[in-house]
């Protein structure tokens, strides 16, 4: 975002901001609280923080006035301790009914925020105080960083369990948290994939979201979660959506609810879904209603971390090719579309801004927070007929699913050919969309032969791929084929020699824990999500050498 777009963004969030607690005195009364509990009417969704950089970070809540439905001026406090007795920033914004009330204040190259602190923060509106949230500045870009320590998920479906896992990673030492899509669900009861284990009904009452007030019902709903609110205030987060912030399998302004590409052409239902996602998730992005869908928002950005990550999110929903071989993605056999090289995935102008980033950059690790994965997976026919299952025979090798990069093969080359030519090192690539746990090698072929658990020779990095945090996985999923999940885990994991590790079973989310000499993946799997008093264990670590594309188990 440039300068001008933020003062335009600052300017009609009316948000003003003042060191330490030295406000006007006739703005005082703005920031007596009478209580000193929370109070969950007027700040329902409580708080949050996304975005941190060294000296800023996006703060965000929904304040409900009593004066509904007119503005009202928010404050808000920055303080060094959880108790506001040293208060670093102090400030007002303006809420109202055309953003639902929500509150988002971005606050950029403030020399009160020093770098790699732990920052406290709360709003107040009418004398009611919200809930205190946390959260940590990332070091500057030219420091020297021993440790980066974050988790990264996806994937929460609502109405598919509970929200367990957002509990235990609460309380886990991370920095912040990477959330690479899928935070809400804009169906509310497709019973292919949702269990209606905890039943949502939309202002609309239709069985997706169509209209502004049904995505930000959603996001109300979702945030309202007791476990979600609780990891909310403690950890800032790092954001993009995939699909579900729309609709599944979402391609430009289109969605692929029907057959007809031209009856899923939905640029008002695109711009709404867009405009909900910016009013509620606290990310230093704007959103442009003046604009088309397209042009109207840009989540695609980048985190310099000290001289250690170089973390690059990106959108891999707004701007990519249609599907390359019909609407139908799911087990399909592929098509010439798939390598026609005019496809795209991140489109031009990102795929210039991305192989810039990865290839340019100084920093020892090299992180792709990316929406849906990059290694193939395929079923293969050879591995399916010779397994000998009782009325499953193959005429040809399927794709799970081209709506991931096998559906952009060509694209997919093309950046792992850059990454080669430019002697990219410590490239890793971190993904949700899935469902699944999975760890693996990126290839420049992935259909050159290779013996299991074998490094291939031509592999450019290693890729993790976190289970849901609720989102119904392999195994709770009906397939066409009827198999039981150790015998698709099998299967799967036999097609595709590049993965070391596949689990489709199970649900959590995944830490990474960054230092000059290796990165460790630990992911995380919680014992239930029907109910809500699961329990935490580690599923798999994994080790990154320094230097090598190369993934060690080294799960206790
Ligand atoms: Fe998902």
């Amino acid at each position: 975002m440039d300068r001008r777009t933020f003062l335009t963004y600052s300017l009609a969030g009316g948000a003003m901001v003042w060191a330490g607690s030295a406000v006007p005195s006739a703005l005082q009364p703005l920031f007596e609280a009478q209580a000193q509990t929370a109070n969950l009417e007027v700040f329902p969704q409580s708080v949050g923080a996304g975005d941190p950089r060294a000296n800023g970070v996006v703060l965000w809540t929904r304040a409900l006035p009593r004066t509904r439905p007119s503005a009202a001026t928010v404050s808000f406090q920055v303080a060094s301790d959880a108790n506001f007795g040293t208060i670093v920033l102090s400030g007002t914004a303006q809420t109202d009914p055309t953003r639902d009330y929500t509150v988002k204040v971005q606050l950029r190259d403030r020399p009160e925020l020093r770098p790699a602190t732990v920052y406290f923060y709360r709003f107040l509106l009418d004398g009611q105080s919200s809930p205190v949230g946390r959260f940590k500045t990332l070091p500057a870009p030219g420091d020297t960083v021993n440790r980066v320590n974050f988790a990264f998920l996806s994937c929460s479906d609502y109405t598919n369990g509970f929200f367990s896992a957002f509990r235990f990673l609460a309380d886990e030492d991370i920095d912040f948290v990477v959330h690479l899509g899928d935070a809400i669900y804009e169906t509310v009861f497709a019973p292919t994939f949702q269990n209606n284990r905890r039943p949502i009904e939309l202002p609309s009452g239709l069985a997706s979201a169509q209209s502004l007030e049904d995505y930000r019902a959603l996001y109300q709903i979702y945030y309202n979660d007791p476990d979600l609110r609780r990891l909310r205030e403690r950890h800032a987060f790092i954001t993009i959506w995939d699909d579900h912030e729309y609709a599944n399998d979402a391609y430009q302004e289109f969605n692929t609810d029907t057959n007809n590409p031209a009856q899923n052409r939905s640029p008002n239902r695109r711009q709404v879904a867009s405009q909900a996602w910016a009013e509620y998730t606290a990310a230093a992005i704007d959103f442009d209603p003046s604009r088309a869908p397209l042009d109207a928002i840009q989540i695609y950005r980048s985190f310099e971390i000290g001289n250690l990550v170089e973390l690059v999110m990106t959108d891999e929903r707004l701007y990519r090719s249609a599907p390359p071989c019909g609407l139908n993605t799911a087990l399909a056999p592929g098509c010439a579309a798939v390598v026609d090289p005019s496809r795209t995935m991140l489109g031009a102008t990102q795929r210039r801004w991305f192989l810039d980033k990865i290839t340019r950059s100084p920093r020892t690790w090299k992180i792709w927070g990316n929406e849906v994965m990059t290694m193939q997976l395929k079923i293969s026919r050879a591995i399916v007929n010779g397994a000998g299952v009782p009325g499953l025979t193959l005429p040809a090798d399927l794709f799970a699913t081209l709506d991931q990069w096998d559906g952009y093969a060509a694209e997919r080359t093309e950046i792992f050919n850059a990454l080669r030519s430019a002697n990219v090192r410590n490239f890793v690539t971190i993904t949700g969309d899935l469902h699944t746990f999975i760890a693996g090698y990126q290839r420049l072929n992935f259909d050159g032969p290779l013996a299991p658990r074998a490094v291939p020779a031509d592999a450019v990095g290693v890729e993790f791929v976190t289970g849901s945090i609720t989102a119904s996985n392999l195994a709770e999923q009906p397939n066409p084929f009827n198999l039981d999940i150790n015998t698709s885990t099998q299967l799967l994991s036999a097609s595709n020699p590049h993965f070391q590790f596949f689990n489709s079973n199970t649900h959590g989310y995944t830490l990474i824990s960054v230092t000059p000499s290796e990165l460790i993946c630990t992911m995380k799997e919680v014992s239930t999500v029907t109910e809500p008093n699961a329990t935490l264990r580690v599923l798999k670590t994994y080790r990154v050498p320094n230097g090598q594309v190369l993934m060690q188990d080294i799960t206790a």
